[in-house]
Formats: C-alpha cells, structure tokens, sequence
C-alpha cells in the first residue's frame, strides 16, 4: 500500500505497553506513567486484527515496542500468535535487554527473528544516573542471551547525548572491532516531557564520523531501515547513523505506528492520531482504519520548526 505522497508503507510499529522497568531520562519522567482516566489499550486480539489487516495492505515487518515490551504479560504468546501469521518477513523487537535472559529462548521459539537492544552508556555509574536505577550488566547479559538462541543481527541503539556520552563513541564504535553487532547512533529528538532535556543535550551524528574519521561507508549500502551504515576496516560489527534531526528520512519513510492506548500515529513527530478503539466502534473495518491513517502520513516532519512541545512521551509511542 502507498501513502498520498507514493512511499510504500510495509512496516509497523506496534506500542504493546507505555509500562517499562526504567525511566531513561530523555524518554520517561521518573514518577512514570500517570495513567490517562479511561484509558483502554488495546487487547492481544486487536492487536493481532490490525497486524492481519496489516499485511493484507502489504505489511511484511512488523516491531514490538513499548515501554519496555517484555514487560507486558503474555509477551511470549503474543510474539507466537503474531509468528503464525502468515506474509511477515522480519517479526522483531525493540527492548532495554534486561529480560532477555527469562525470555530470549521461548521468544525465538515464537518467531521474534532479532532485538534491537538500548545501550547509551558502558559505564556502570552512568548507566544508572540515565535510566534512574538500571544494572549495565542486566543488559549485557541480555545482549549474550540474544546471541545465544541465535538472533541476528542484534543491533544496539544508542542515543547519542552531549555532554553524557559523546566522549564514549570510540568505546562504542570500537566495541564493532570484535563483536558482530550492529551499534546505531541515534540523534535525540524532542519529544513529551524531555523535550528540553533533548534541546540542550542535542549532537548531530556528524560528530561520531568526526571523531572516527576510519570508519568508511559500506560499498553496498543497507535500505532496510533509516540507518547510515559505516564499517571499521576489518571489523566484525558496523556502525550506523540514525539522523531524524539533522538529515530527516522523511522521503524514504515506510512506517506507521500504533500506541499503547490504541491510537495509530502517521508520523512519530505529530499529534494526529487516528483512534482505532472509537472508530471500531463506528463500525469501520481494520482495514478502513489503516488506510486512513496511511492516507493521513504528512510528506515530512517539522521537529525543527516546532514551538511547542509534543504531547506525548517515547514511552508511549515506542520511538
Ligand atoms: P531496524 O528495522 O532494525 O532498522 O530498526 P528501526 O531503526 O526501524 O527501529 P528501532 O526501534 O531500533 O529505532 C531506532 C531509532 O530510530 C528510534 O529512536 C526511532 O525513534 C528512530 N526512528 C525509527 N524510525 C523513525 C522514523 O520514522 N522517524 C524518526 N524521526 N525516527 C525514527
Ligand atoms: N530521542 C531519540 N531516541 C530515543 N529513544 C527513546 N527516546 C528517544 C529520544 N527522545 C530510543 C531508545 C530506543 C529507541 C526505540 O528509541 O533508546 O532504543
Ligand atoms: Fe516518517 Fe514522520 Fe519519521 Fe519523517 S518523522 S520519517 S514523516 S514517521
């Protein structure tokens, strides 16, 4: 299916809970979630009706995010019964890797194909101070159960933040020398409550090939995603860029999302949101409802040129 501007749209990005076992500071205020009177979100058969509806307009990659995915009850069930549908390509996730030891095995059973695992930091104290108490070894041993039952690639997303983390990214692009992950470079957008936080700590990704002037292009550059991939000479992992900000992909997006509560977003930097729960109860089909949202996508975001702040939080959109 294609959008009013021509773009195929064949990736969706489903929110499965705004709950999560951190409180990174650039995506989630401490207190956490305050719960919006009478929110319904949306049950494991909506949630499987969209994707079936989905992929009848041509869906064929489907990602888990949250929160923090694994924290909704009944994960492992639903990665199964989303496994079993038929035309999905890449069935993958979005995680913080601290479960990942529980589930990792029983997932990969299910059909999750790979992670995407979130990692700002390889320091232990700063590692706690963004994510407000989280372990760093949590995550590694995360990141080791991944590669266990054979996920691949396992790609770990780091938001690049001045000032925090901007005198690690030799530690992390060298981190690639070694080990076959794909480490991204993620630039921090302002979103919700941390929508300050994001203007003062905001780098461009400009500043990674600046400071790692070996690191080269791929000869064969990777569409499948909006990262810019570059490689160590000889290295086993690559290392990719993921500019919203400073060169937006807009041209290239393939995306729809839908939150926790139900409410499918054209485009993660706008407030229009088409309600899936209150339109199922007008009597419109799965299908109606997604082609209206595609139909909706605005050409670009306008992030740079916004004078307020978006209304919701990461945790609720899932990035
Ligand atoms: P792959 O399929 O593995 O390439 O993953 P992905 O990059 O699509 O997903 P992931 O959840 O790992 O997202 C990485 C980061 O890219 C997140 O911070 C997202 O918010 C950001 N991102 C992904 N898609 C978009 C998009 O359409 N617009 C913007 N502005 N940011 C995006
Ligand atoms: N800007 C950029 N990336 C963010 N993420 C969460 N909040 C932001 C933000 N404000 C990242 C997470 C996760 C991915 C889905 O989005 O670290 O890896
Ligand atoms: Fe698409 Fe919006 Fe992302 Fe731009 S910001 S690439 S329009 S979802």
């Amino acid at each position: 299916m294609k959008d009013y501007y021509g773009r195929k749209i064949n990736y969706m990005r489903i929110s499965i809970t705004d709950l999560c076992n951190l409180r990174c500071v650039y995506c989630m205020p401490e207190e956490g979630i305050v719960k919006h009177p009478h929110q319904k979100n949306l049950s494991f058969e909506e949630i499987l009706n969209l994707i079936k509806a989905g992929v009848s307009l041509g869906v064929n990659k489907i990602r888990l995010t949250g929160g923090e995915p694994l924290v909704r009850h009944g994960i492992v069930d639903l990665v199964s019964r989303i496994g079993e549908i038929p035309g999905i390509d890449d069935l993958t996730m979005t995680t913080n890797g601290i479960l990942l030891p529980k589930y990792a095995k029983d997932l990969k059973k299910a059909g999750l194909n790979r992670v995407n695992i979130s990692l700002d930091t390889f320091d232990p104290v700063k590692f706690h101070e963004i994510t407000r108490w989280g372990h760093l070894e949590d995550v590694f041993a995360g990141i080791a159960a991944a590669k266990a039952v054979g996920m691949d690639p396992i790609k770990i997303n780091t938001v690049l933040i001045k000032d925090f983390n901007d005198n690690e990214i030799e530690t992390f692009v060298n981190y690639t020398k070694n080990e076959a992950v794909d480490v991204r470079f993620i630039e921090l957008m302002p979103l919700g409550e941390s929508s300050d936080f994001a203007e003062n700590k905001y780098l461009s990704n400009d500043e990674v090939l600046k400071k790692m002037p070996a690191l080269m292009p791929l000869l064969e550059p990777d569409k499948t995603g909006p990262a810019e991939y570059y490689q160590l000479p000889g290295a086993k992992g690559r290392v990719g860029l993921i500019n919203p900000i400073s060169k937006h992909f807009c041209s290239e997006c393939n995306r729809i999302r839908v939150t926790t509560d139900g409410k499918i977003k054209p485009c993660l930097h706008s407030d229009n949101e088409i309600d899936v729960i209150a339109l199922r109860e007008e009597g419109k089909s799965y299908q109606e409802i997604l082609l209206q949202a595609i139909n909706e996508k605005p050409e670009r975001h306008h992030i740079n040129e916004h004078e307020k702040q978006l209304r919701r939080n990461m945790n609720e959109i899932g990035g």
